[in-house]
């Protein structure tokens, strides 16, 4: 849909012309995965897929809100004085977290507003609707109410609306990466103290081919929280001898040394995981910077090593899709992105071979898996931001 579409699908469900709109992307991480809660770096960047908003002001105190995803449930109406966790209002909790946590911080909502969505980033894909989302409502909270908050206030927000409204304890890697991105860039985060560099994403003869499983991350809350707190009781074994406050502060030697005080084996995967992957992510943003994308690659694939058998987040689909392309000529390096547990794998494939390389993924995935795997071609994107 694009920007005409948009208004005139506006008008139709609200009879009135909206007077804004926005954009508000989704995201992929190109290594780093699961350090963004251990105070480990990740490099993450801003697609062009994502959500689209128009909005108008309302003379009430009434907000609706509408998304063509979820054309069944009709408007949804959020009353002010009610900014609690409704289940049946499903994807408005996002808003009214993000609304709830604004307040807090002081922002009045001087009159109501009409919201419509329409978003085209896959559902439950890893690639972060939900954040996109967050800092959607934020964004158009901050622009229709002149609010004095910036965006990395809008991205704590946002990590709080997920943490304590909606229930899962996610890092700040997407919230960060949806609001702060810049097109053709990508960020290198140090998530121990948000310090952040950005890097130009320059691929020469090579595309990044986004890969779904189609598989839905089913479970993956549950299983999340798991992980986080598998290495929290790590951190708390280490910390009896060692002076750290996060798994991102030790070296894979430090690690190697104590890991005597790890009580098992679970728990010596989850942080060699945590601690073998932040190192990577930093020789990754060298070799990308030196122009080394064979080493690039390399570091991708061990990646997806790493969180398929120490961290256990890949499974069935996602390893049959990533083994699938790393067996491709035209491919430097393939790797599961995002929390896992089914969703999407990201590949570097050359350019010109792009097409091959979806049919022969294709064929072979459906071979092993009974369906086919869907493909996008990444864009990398701007953070959320007004569109005129
Ligand atoms: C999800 C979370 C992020 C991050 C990734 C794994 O996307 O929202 O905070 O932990 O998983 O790297």
């Amino acid at each position: 849909m694009g920007k005409e579409d948009l208004k005139t699908e506006f008008t139709k469900l609200y009879h009135e012309q909206p007077t804004r709109c926005y954009f508000s992307p989704g995201r992929i991480n190109l290594i780093g995965e699961h350090t963004d809660y251990n105070g480990g770096h990740v490099f993450p960047c801003a697609i062009s897929l994502g959500i689209y908003g128009a909005v108008s002001p309302r003379t009430d105190q009434q907000f609706n809100f509408y998304s063509t995803s979820f054309p069944d449930l009709g408007i949804i109406k959020v009353n002010l004085d009610h900014l609690d966790y409704v289940k049946q209002d499903s994807w408005v909790n996002y808003a009214k977290g993000m609304m709830l946590f604004l307040r807090e911080k002081g922002a009045w909502f001087k009159h109501g507003l009409n919201v419509f969505l329409n978003g085209n980033i896959p559902d439950g894909a890893g690639l972060s609707s939900s954040a996109a989302l967050e800092m959607m409502i934020g964004m158009i909270m901050k622009d229709q109410f002149n609010l004095a908050v910036d965006r990395l206030e809008l991205v704590k927000l946002g990590v709080k609306t997920e943490n304590d409204f909606i229930g899962v304890n996610s890092g700040i890697m997407d919230q960060f990466a949806v609001a702060m991105s810049k097109k053709d860039q990508a960020i290198l985060l140090d998530t121990a103290n948000l310090a952040y560099q950005m890097v130009p994403l320059k691929l020469n003869d090579n595309v990044i081919v986004i890969m779904n499983t189609n598989k839905r991350r089913e479970l993956s809350d549950s299983k999340y929280n798991e992980r986080r707190q598998e290495c929290e009781d790590g951190l708390k074994a280490l910390q009896t001898k060692l002076q750290i406050h996060t798994l991102g502060e030790l070296d894979d030697q430090t690690l190697d040394e104590y890991s005597y005080l790890l009580p098992s084996e679970v728990l010596l995967k989850r942080c060699r995981h945590a601690v073998w992957e932040n190192q990577r992510t930093l020789r990754a943003e060298q070799a990308l910077q030196a122009g080394n994308l064979a080493e690039f690659g390399r570091l991708m694939n061990a990646s997806h090593v790493s969180l398929a058998n120490d961290y256990e987040v890949t499974g069935k689909e996602l390893d049959t899709l990533v083994h699938t392309a790393w067996r491709q000529a035209s491919v430097l390096g393939a790797r599961m992105t995002g929390a896992g547990f089914g969703g999407c794998a990201i590949a570097l494939v050359n350019k010109e071979k792009v097409n091959s390389f979806q049919t022969k993924v294709s064929q072979e995935y459906e071979q092993t898996i009974g369906y086919q795997p869907s493909f996008y071609l990444a864009e990398t994107a701007d953070g959320t931001k007004v569109i005129e």
